[in-house]
């Protein structure tokens, strides 16, 4: 099932505060040439080019529907006609093929994205590929532990959450990153726990983001009110974010 795009869009209020934290992590002079890995509809992808008024943007992501809206976004951009360019690809099979145009790259910049990748051996391995030697890779994604509440509450309605992820912990990421090139590696997790007004917001936004691949697993009549009752479980309308972040230059 896709994302909802329009609604992520709506809802990414706590993407996008993350996007700006770990965007100042990235060393930048304003003429690079920067990968959005998993660009969503785009709000990070923004700032980041904002940040590069002589650079370049590739906004990167594996959903069609993200992709237009990110693309729907930039047309109103003043100033990003020909520093944007949009791929549509999957992380594990990128090469610098898919980013003839501007690889190597001087830095890759990925924010909530990376968890939804399961082989992260291979997501650097392509990552380095693309990049020049020295180039960055800033990122962060879910991390060991994360939304711990909302798996807790899917088993106790008596299933376990469908879909695949990989919320890896500080230590095997460092290790993966320095197997497959790159040094200056640095990589830690922190609790960003994300309040919710009421339940009733919280069941929006698990349908959106969390619990999107299980939803795609029941017929559509049932996917709100299984968000729901998720909710309604919950011990309170508080999401348990714990994020994955990553510094890293390419050797
Ligand atoms: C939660 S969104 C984050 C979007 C954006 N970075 C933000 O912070 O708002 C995750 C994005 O990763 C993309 N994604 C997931 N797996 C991917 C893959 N294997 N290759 C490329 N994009 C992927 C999804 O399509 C989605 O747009």
């Amino acid at each position: 099932m896709d994302w909802d795009a329009p609604n992520y869009d709506r809802l990414s209020n706590p993407h996008v505060l993350w996007g700006r934290a770990v965007l100042e992590r990235l060393e930048l002079a304003g003429d690079e040439a920067v990968l959005d890995a998993g660009c969503g509809t785009g709000r990070v992808t923004e700032e980041l080019l904002a940040r590069l008024p002589l650079g370049k943007v590739v906004a990167l992501d594996a959903s069609p529907a993200m992709l237009d809206q990110a693309r729907s976004r930039f047309a109103k951009v003043p100033g990003a006609a020909g520093r944007v360019s949009f791929v549509h690809a999957d992380l594990l099979e990128l090469s610098p093929t898919h980013l003839r145009a501007l690889a190597p790259l001087d830095a890759v910049f990925s924010t909530a994205t990376f968890h939804w990748v399961t082989d992260h051996d291979r997501l650097f391995a392509n990552l380095r590929a693309v990049l020049r030697g020295g180039g960055q890779l800033v990122a962060q994604c879910g991390g060991e532990g994360n939304i711990a509440s909302v798996v807790a509450a899917v088993r106790r309605l008596g299933t376990e959450r469908a879909g695949t992820w990989l919320y890896a912990s500080a230590e095997e990421t460092a290790a993966r990153l320095e197997r497959t090139g790159f040094d200056g590696v640095h990589c830690w997790c922190h609790a960003d726990p994300v309040s919710f007004p009421d339940r009733e917001a919280l069941a929006e936004f698990l349908q959106t983001v969390c619990l999107r691949e299980h939803l795609g697993t029941l017929p559509p009549a049932e996917r709100r009110r299984f968000a729901e009752r998720v909710a309604e479980t919950m011990p309170e309308p508080v999401i348990d974010y714990v994020r994955l972040n990553v510094v890293a230059r390419a050797r």
